[in-house]
């Protein structure tokens, strides 16, 4: 049996993993509830998909049990993580439909469980890289001459549902913000706690409140989502096909510090 090295997040819009054959369906059992994963083959790598809103979309960003579904990659023996996700920009140069490698977060989120070292236990994670360097320059060097990539970008992760207010966005620009989603964080971290490498690719959807010229909608982010749905697959297929399991980063030399969990 191959092991399952590889897994994917959908974010908003990305709930079928189109790219991969043999699809079957898996419910893991985890310490914080069971997770649905669809687990699939593409060229001879076994790979996990999550939906992260559920395959319904049906979960909001708050909600979202991240603990459990990070905890459900850890247990098929995920090692790297390519996640996707909807973004606002706050940058003149990221425009709706482009894509960004993010590289940083600042975290606005308000009431998240955001570790698995609760009690008995004390970790306190490197952030100096929270995305994985190494998986970042693989997506990188496989993107497709067509496809706007930015290399970089800091992500703001409000705790939501809401959008921002204008006033909110003007200062998470003053703060280096480039783009701001609802779910990076706590994700990021938990993938870091558990050792694994973890990437995201944001697709911008929109301009951010206060420069978007309209009211934003969630109709409209998931118009962009859907526009550009299949680079983001072809991004997504081409990083995997070049990806080993090895880890020549630094993503799991804490997990290693604390122990094991998982
Ligand atoms: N704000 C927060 N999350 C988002 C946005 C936004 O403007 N667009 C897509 N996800």
């Amino acid at each position: 049996m191959m092991s399952i090295n590889f897994g994917v997040i959908g974010g908003t819009g990305v709930y079928n993993p189109k790219m991969l054959t043999s699809l079957r369906e898996v419910t893991v059992d985890t310490p914080y509830g069971n997770v649905q994963v669809k687990i699939g083959v593409y060229q001879n790598k076994e790979i996990a998909f999550l939906a992260r809103h559920g395959f319904r979309h049906s979960v909001p960003p708050h909600a979202i049990n991240y603990q459990a579904n990070i905890m459900a990659l850890k247990k098929l023996g995920v090692k790297k993580i390519i996640a996707t996700a909807a973004v606002g920009s706050l940058n003149p140069s990221m425009v709706p439909g482009d894509f960004v490698l993010i590289d940083q977060f600042i975290d606005f989120t308000k009431g998240r469980k955001q570790t698995f070292f609760e009690e008995g236990k004390v970790l306190h994670i490197d952030m100096t890289e929270p995305y994985c360097p190494h998986l970042r320059k693989v997506i990188q060097e496989n993107c497709p001459q067509e496809i706007t990539l930015h290399s970089q970008g800091t992500y703001v992760c409000t705790e939501g549902p809401r959008f921002e207010t204008p006033a909110e966005i003007r200062m998470f620009q003053m703060w280096g913000g480039d783009v701001v989603g609802m779910t990076s964080v706590p994700e990021v971290i938990l993938a870091r706690e558990l050792g694994m490498c973890y990437a995201t690719i944001a697709t911008v959807t929109n301009f951010a409140a206060g420069i978007s010229p309209n009211p934003l909608t969630h109709e409209e982010v998931k118009q962009t989502l859907a526009e550009n749905g299949a680079n983001l697959q072809k991004l997504i297929i081409n990083s995997l096909e070049d990806l080993d399991e090895i880890q020549n980063c630094l993503c799991a030399e804490a997990y290693k510090e604390a122990g094991n969990l998982g």
